[in-house]
């Protein structure tokens, strides 16, 4: 979609539609500055005879729009060139928050979309009681928007219908104009960040092996202008990384590691950041098999690695001054005859050994590898995303991420970040008591705690020992927010893009 910003008036605006935000007073739509903007309340002698224009408060209160947070109603008015208005409840100005900006988009998008409404303006300036700067109300606008019509239905085969609004318009009027491009330039790269993470999410594993995956990268990097390298089954050999090649070994798709940099800064002084996500393009648990309930939910288990990619682009849009390694370690975790099996013993790429003991604990086992690779680089801040455990959806649901790790900075910056993104993530502890457990009786380490208490922080201690104390580090378990199976909000079905947003904020946040 296009968006861009008007300084025209109301009434002159060139659109099917004009999205106009209201707020609900009491228990009532607040109507004021509506009513004045569709050319004043209708006489009072006429009020409700339908005499003279049209009695909209009447009209407005008798369909029961009381502004109630991402309600629509559609109204016909006069005193403007676009002859509709889309009124959009955006609850009590007093407590309206970011969110509630980019859910009023969303429910806007889709009535838009059902109208056929190619071109949409939006009052911004009627969103100004709600006490955020003009930046935010654009960026929160469009994000909310993109998100709520991100594309889904791709590889049906009927006819496609126009992907409807095709241009947004926002007013400025009482806004600063320069600020709410501004905001829509940051709106445009995160949104573009998470769709393409949406995007990898949704596509069906045949559709998206681990070269599949690859080359998406390498075509997502050209674009960006960032460096992308990927590692073939010979150069993982040449490293060693034995937890990766375990992994993958037991399909007909071999494991790649994609490595990818940007470059935002020349000076030495610039902090550097590492992402390492999870890519395993479908679990099927390996030889210690999934039941097959909701297996086909398993091509998500590469979220991470869409995570850290669609980071990737909103970084590199944004321009943030710093300088960022993406490291993808990616594998499709598969049973056939040469797959690894339980009591198997594998050494990884920092020579330390794991027995297997549960092929379907096996995203820890490429991010082991990966988690080796990046902190090479001795990156000042390392995060690895990955839908890692049940046990983490267990613990928190489906909407908080957990976040494990030894760097209370970093945890302090994700929750300012998430907060703000609505990608929210919740502090879970790294002990010693549980690294303790995740030692191996026939080598250095064992890839499963005992039982299934604690699993998500089991899983955070057997990350710990791929990362070297000195490094600030955090795990992020996405295994719930990554994906919904029903579409709701600001998210249709599938894929969420959790993580792209959240972690382009972070970095801004830490290197500002
Ligand atoms: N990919 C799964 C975790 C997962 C579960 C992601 C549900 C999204 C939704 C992971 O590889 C896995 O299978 N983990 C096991 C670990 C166990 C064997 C220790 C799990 O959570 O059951
Ligand atoms: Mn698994
Ligand atoms: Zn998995």
């Amino acid at each position: 979609m296009k968006w861009s910003v008007s300084t025209a008036s109301l009434a002159d605006i060139r659109a099917d539609l004009i999205v106009y935000p209201v707020f609900r007073k009491d228990d009532a739509a607040d109507l004021g500055a509506l009513l004045k903007d569709a050319g004043g309340p209708p006489p009072a002698r006429h009020r409700g005879k339908g005499a003279g224009h049209p009695d909209l408060a009447g009209i407005i209160t008798a369909a029961g729009f009381t502004g109630a947070v991402g309600k629509t109603l559609p109204v016909h008015c006069g005193g403007v060139k676009a002859g509709w208005f889309l009124l959009v409840g955006m609850g009590k100005a007093d407590d309206c928050g970011l969110q509630d900006i980019r859910k009023a988009a969303a429910a806007a998008a889709r009535q838009a979309r059902g109208m056929k409404a190619a071109q949409v303006a939006v009052r911004a300036s009627a969103l100004k009681p709600a006490g955020f700067d003009d930046a935010a109300l654009s960026r929160c606008w469009h994000e909310g928007a993109e998100m709520a019509l991100s594309p889904v239905g791709e590889l049906k085969s009927g006819k496609k219908e126009p992907r409807t609004p095709r241009a947004w318009t926002l007013l400025a009027d009482g806004c600063s104009a320069s600020d709410l491009r501004a905001g829509l330039k940051e709106g445009q790269a995160l949104t573009s960040g998470c769709l393409f993470a949406r995007e990898l999410v949704n596509l069906p594993p045949n559709l998206l092996t681990p070269a599949l995956l690859a080359a998406r990268a390498r075509a997502m990097a050209r674009r960006e202008g960032l460096k992308c390298r990927v590692l073939g089954v010979p150069e993982l050999k040449k490293m060693k990384m034995g937890g990766l090649l375990g992994v993958g070994q037991g399909s007909a798709h071999p494991p790649r590691m994609i490595v990818l940099e940007y470059r935002g800064s020349r000076s030495a002084r610039a902090p550097k950041f590492a992402f390492v996500g999870k890519g395993v393009t479908f679990d099927s648990g390996g030889i210690s098999l999934k039941p097959s309930a909701n297996m086909d939910e398993m091509k998500a288990d590469m979220a991470g690695a869409a995570g850290v990619l669609g980071a990737a682009v909103a970084v590199a849009r944004l321009k943030l001054p710093v300088n960022l390694q993406v490291v993808v370690p990616t594998a499709e975790n598969m049973p056939d005859g040469g797959a690894i099996k339980p009591a198997d013993v594998l050494t990884m790429a920092n020579g330390k050994t794991v027995e297997v003991l549960n092929t379907d604990a096996e995203g820890r086992l490429i991010l082991a590898d990966g988690l080796w690779y990046a902190g090479r680089g001795k990156p000042d801040f390392l995060f690895d995303m990955a839908t890692l455990t049940g046990a983490c959806v267990v613990a928190l649901g489906k909407h908080f991420a957990g976040a494990m790790g030894n760097s209370g900075e970093m945890i302090t910056a994700l929750e300012q970040a998430g907060g703000e993104t609505f990608e929210r993530v919740w502090p879970l502890p790294l002990v010693d008591e549980h690294k303790e457990i995740m030692k191996g009786t026939w080598a250095d380490l064992q890839n499963i705690g005992g039982g299934r208490e604690g699993g998500a922080l089991t899983a955070a201690a057997f990350l710990s020992a791929f990362v070297d104390d000195e490094t600030s580090w955090t795990h992020l378990d996405i295994a719930g927010p990554a994906y919904q199976a029903k579409g709701g909000g600001i998210n249709p079905a599938g894929g969420t893009g959790f993580g792209a947003r959240l972690l382009a904020r972070t970095v801004q946040i830490l290197a500002g």
